[in-house]
């Protein structure tokens, strides 16, 4: 789905409103500028969009009588057109920051773009980006570094970015002839890189690979416990009943196969597997479990491990973040309101475990020393956090998008790295609580960061 965000600062009069609306949109040349014209392209508008006021009264104080009738006309197309939502009343905190943000980013990652055409990174080695070109191309990370050019590029049209974007695309296909390196992981990797790059181009390669990747990641379904089995195995069935909350972000993959095909296979797997991970994963208090074991064979229920967390029963934040951003994925494409609430207690529990600071450890229920941190962790909540302030009312959503806005800035003022001779943004980044590594740079630590930004400050092509 668009957004199109109408920030009430900035907007100066009546004109502007009309044009950035046009622009944002895509009206018709004719477009009359007038609430009457409006009125008549919102009820004709045939495609999903969410249009979002923020700075309510600055927006008022700047347009009198005219805001409150655009409102109304706004509150009305909405009403007559369900492919339009319409969020006017979110107060979003201040966005002073989220702008600044924006601007370094920019500008850093152009110096960091043009030394790295041809790499597919994961971490950094002395602030310079490593290389997962060679045997690592089946890593599940590698269309994070595809995600943030499409993200820059998108928002700024600098060529470079796509070029670097299609490059990656390209190397990523060596991975379909790699079986052992096909997993659950499929959306992080296509999603961001070929789903991007159609939707944003309309190449006929990359819906291609989109699909390829989506049927791949279908058949890895289990019909008797209803879950997509994560990982692979020696070939022993050893892992062939697993599934982990992180696929929650891989559903979308399946969400956009149905779309585009119309086929309702994906559909279908995809809600049987959400529906799954809520009964198995999610916890009474709205922590959820890292890995959940079944018998592959009857799909009866085992146990569930701690996985990338501290323990069993613990609670992994990013584990807790893939599950608030996964199920309100999940609510965005499918419209099921009992998504959204899953959602929600998940937020609310991760929301009521930010620490003082603002800044995220790798486990909620780790010991207080090492006070390891994961940055990532926060970067992917706060994703999650402002899509869900966008589809909750009121209060519920002033919350949702504070709680975002504390984790950013605490990301921004404490753990980003702006110089433009290193290339990555966000520290203090961890794989996992028993790795030997931890707090260093990862590359979706910086996705995320990214995307949490652009949807700040309204650049961002949606990629879930
Ligand atoms: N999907 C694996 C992880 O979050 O580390």
């Amino acid at each position: 789905m668009e957004t199109c965000v109408l920030d009430g600062e900035k907007i100066t009069g009546r004109e502007e409103l009309h044009d950035r609306l046009a622009a944002s949109l895509g009206f018709p040349d004719w477009y009359g500028r007038n609430l009457d014209a409006l009125y008549d392209c919102l009820t004709d508008l045939d495609k999903e969009v969410e249009i979002r006021l923020v700075h309510e009264a600055a927006f008022r104080e700047k347009l009198g009588e005219y805001a409150t009738a655009f409102l109304g006309v706004m509150r009305d197309a909405a009403g007559e057109n369900s492919r339009i939502q319409w969020k006017g009343d979110i107060k979003m905190p201040e966005q002073d920051w989220a702008q600044q943000a924006f601007g370094k980013i920019t500008k850093k990652m152009l110096a960091v773009v043009r030394r790295s055409k041809g790499k597919v990174p994961y971490t950094t080695v002395d602030g310079i980006f490593d290389d997962w070109s060679g045997k690592g191309i089946s890593w599940w990370t590698n269309g994070f570094w595809g995600g943030m050019l499409w993200q820059l590029y998108h928002a700024t049209g600098e060529p470079l970015y796509r070029e670097t974007a299609e490059v990656l695309e390209e190397k990523l296909d060596r991975v379909f002839m790699d079986n052992g390196g096909m997993d659950h992981d499929s959306g992080f990797r296509w999603l961001p890189t070929a789903v991007a790059d159609y939707r944003l181009t309309g190449s006929p390669q990359s819906k291609n690979r989109g699909l390829r990747a989506a049927s791949d990641l279908a058949g890895r379904f289990n019909p008797v416990g209803k879950f997509i089995r994560a990982w692979n195995d020696d070939g022993d069935a050893g892992r062939a009943g697993w599934a982990i909350i992180d696929c929650m972000m891989n559903l979308p993959l399946l969400y956009w196969a149905y779309e585009e095909t119309k086929d309702p296979r994906f559909l279908h797997i995809a809600t049987m597997h959400a529906d799954t991970a809520e009964k198995y994963f999610i916890r009474p208090d709205g922590s959820a479990n890292h890995i959940v074991v079944f018998d592959p064979f009857t799909g009866e229920y085992k146990e569930s491990l701690g996985g990338q967390g501290y323990g069993q029963g613990s609670s992994w934040t990013r584990g807790q973040a893939w599950a608030l951003y996964g199920f309100t994925l999940s609510y965005i494409h499918t419209g099921n309101p009992k998504y959204l609430e899953t959602a929600a207690r998940v937020a609310d529990y991760f929301i009521s475990h930010i620490p003082e600071a603002g800044l995220i450890p790798i486990d909620f229920c780790q010991p207080p020393e090492p006070a390891w941190e994961d940055s990532t962790a926060a970067a992917i909540a706060s994703c999650g956090l402002l899509e869900l302030a966008a589809r909750v009312p009121g209060q519920q959503a002033d919350a949702y998008a504070a709680a975002a806005d504390r984790l950013l800035k605490a990301l921004y003022e404490k753990r980003c790295n702006w110089d433009e001779n290193c290339d990555y943004i966000l520290e203090k980044c961890s794989a996992a609580y028993h790795d030997e590594r931890h707090e260093f740079s990862i590359i979706y630590g910086d996705y995320y960061f990214i995307e949490a930004v652009w949807k700040r400050v309204g650049k961002e092509i949606f990629i879930w």
